[in-house]
């Protein structure tokens, strides 16, 4: 009976620490400021204000109010996903987890001063 019940116990306490590793893992692939740094400063700036390369590009600053305003998140998914004009497409080197993680990325970018003035639904979701 001892040999039984225990192992019931080893079961969910492995099943356990392999959830919690999975999520750690994934957790560590999704950073989103590494991704960034690595995928998207060249042409958008570590700061959010677009480089020489990106201005040449027409890439917009995102530390710009009326832009982060202009924007829902779906359609940052989208068009970091698929691409849009000259912005590269990123759905093939980012899974869904990391491109959400980078959409949160580009909105935390917008200065802690003028959060609370963007709409409450996207306050919410990001600060
Ligand atoms: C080769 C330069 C380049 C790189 C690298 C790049 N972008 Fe862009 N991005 C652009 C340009 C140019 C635009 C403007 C597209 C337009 O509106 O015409 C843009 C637009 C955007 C937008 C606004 C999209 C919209 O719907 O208006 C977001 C969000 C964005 N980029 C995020 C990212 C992220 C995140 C990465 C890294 C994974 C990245 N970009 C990498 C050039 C780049």
């Amino acid at each position: 009976m001892k040999n039984v019940s225990g192992r019931f116990v080893v079961l969910p306490v492995f099943v356990a620490v392999m959830i919690m590793l999975t999520l750690f893992v994934s957790s560590a692939n999704a950073d989103p400021k590494k991704n960034y740094a690595r995928s998207c400063a060249k042409c958008h700036g570590l700061d959010g204000r677009p480089t020489k390369r990106g201005k040449g590009l027409s890439a917009q600053n995102f530390k710009n109010i009326d832009w982060q305003k202009s924007i829902t998140d779906e359609e940052m998914f989208k068009s970091i996903t698929n691409g849009k004009n000259k912005m590269p497409s990123w759905g093939k080197t980012y899974n869904s987890e990391e491109i959400k993680a980078l959409v949160h990325y580009v909105r935390v970018l917008l200065p802690s001063g003028q959060r609370k003035k963007m709409p409450k639904a996207i306050q919410k979701l990001h600060y």
